[in-house]
């Protein structure tokens, strides 16, 4: 049974209440909702390539609205160098009208089973995978991609939002499976470094070894954990938020994409909802393919690609939000 906390659906709709002057979030009117969802691909009107499949260039920088279990099969095979998925979770959920109902484990498995199948031959033989869910949903998520994969780790990541319950422990993480095609694959440790608080700050001949100091402490670089706890789910005042129920920071999938992508790879997200992936991506020069089946989701994503540039900010990446709390950093 859900415990009563967790049973409130959320809608993606939009919401007729009046925004404080402070809210940044991102809303199109019935108009901007058309004209940007109508710039969203269909694959009926493109020449397919000799196999039968979708041509990469057109897929690179696309935004594909209809179902990834008809439109994942005809990805170009042998294309894609990161696959990231954030699937509904087993969860009661609205998504622009569509109700997701919770299915049990045994369901989610196959359905997970499904999705993955669909788009499995479009990754490369050296492509990283990975695959949010919440604790629920996460035995199923590792379930089916140990069937196809090799799964690397699973990273919990700190999601501080929603009430507590009286008759369980609040819900404040979620999981995010990583795996790998194969054995070889790219990780960029350097590029995802933390700045971690030293405990024994260490000299030699009188200078700090390893460490640096600031106003806020003594601190080292160091390999970024499975534990992130420097990241919160957007909210009103930040600009990358939306009326988009279950969004996922921008910062979450820069890091995935600074680990596991070099520039210009292909980053798949079969998911895409407001389109964080594809922005993330666009800001770090990855190319991205997205998929989503709500119109109304495929505008937003589209008019969030509008303003993100190669290299724009990506925020919290730089340490300016008020969320960029250094790993190992406690506050009073
Ligand atoms: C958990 S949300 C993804 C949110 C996204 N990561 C973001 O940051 O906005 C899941 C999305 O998948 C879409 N969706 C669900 N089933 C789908 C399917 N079979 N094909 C394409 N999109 C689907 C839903 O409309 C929803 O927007």
């Amino acid at each position: 049974m859900i415990p009563p906390m967790e049973q409130g659906i959320e809608s993606g709709g939009r919401s007729a209440r009046p925004r404080a002057p402070r809210n940044r979030t991102l809303r199109l009117s019935p108009d901007e909702e058309d004209r940007y969802a109508a710039k969203a691909l269909d694959t009926s009107t493109m020449t397919p390539a000799p196999d039968g499949r979708l041509r990469l260039e057109d897929v690179s920088n696309a935004v594909f609205l209809g179902d990834s279990s008809e439109l994942g099969p005809l990805l170009p095979r042998v294309s894609v160098d990161v696959l990231f998925a954030d699937p509904p979770y087993d969860l009661p959920k609205v998504f622009d009208g569509d109700r997701f109902a919770p299915m049990g484990h045994e369901a989610y498995l196959e359905y997970t089973r499904a999705w993955l199948g669909a788009v499995a031959g479009s990754l490369k033989p050296t492509a990283s995978i990975y695959v949010c869910s919440d604790w629920r949903s996460s035995s199923a998520v590792y379930l089916a991609l140990a069937e196809r994969f090799t799964v690397r780790n699973r990273v919990t990541w700190k999601r501080d939002k929603g009430r507590s319950s009286a008759s369980n422990w609040k819900n404040a993480s979620e999981d995010l499976w990583f795996a790998t095609v194969s054995d070889e694959y790219r990780f960029d440790a350097g590029a995802v470094r933390v700045r971690k608080r030293v405990v024994a700050p260490y000299r030699e001949r009188g200078v700090p070894k390893d460490w640096f100091e600031d106003e806020s402490g003594r601190w080292r670089m160091t390999g970024a954990s499975n534990l992130w706890e420097d990241l919160t789910v957007p909210f009103w005042s930040m600009p990358e938020n939306t009326d988009h129920p279950t969004q996922k920071p921008e910062k979450l999938v820069a890091r995935v994409l600074l680990a596991s992508s070099a520039p210009g790879d292909l980053v798949l997200d079969p998911f895409l909802g407001s389109g964080t992936t594809a922005v993330a991506a666009k800001k770090l020069g990855r190319r991205f393919v997205g998929i989503e089946r709500s119109p109304a989701y495929c505008a937003l994503a589209l008019r969030r690609l509008e303003t993100a540039e190669p290299g724009s900010r990506i925020q919290g990446l730089d340490g300016d939000a008020p969320s960029d709390k250094p790993e190992g950093l406690t506050t009073p």
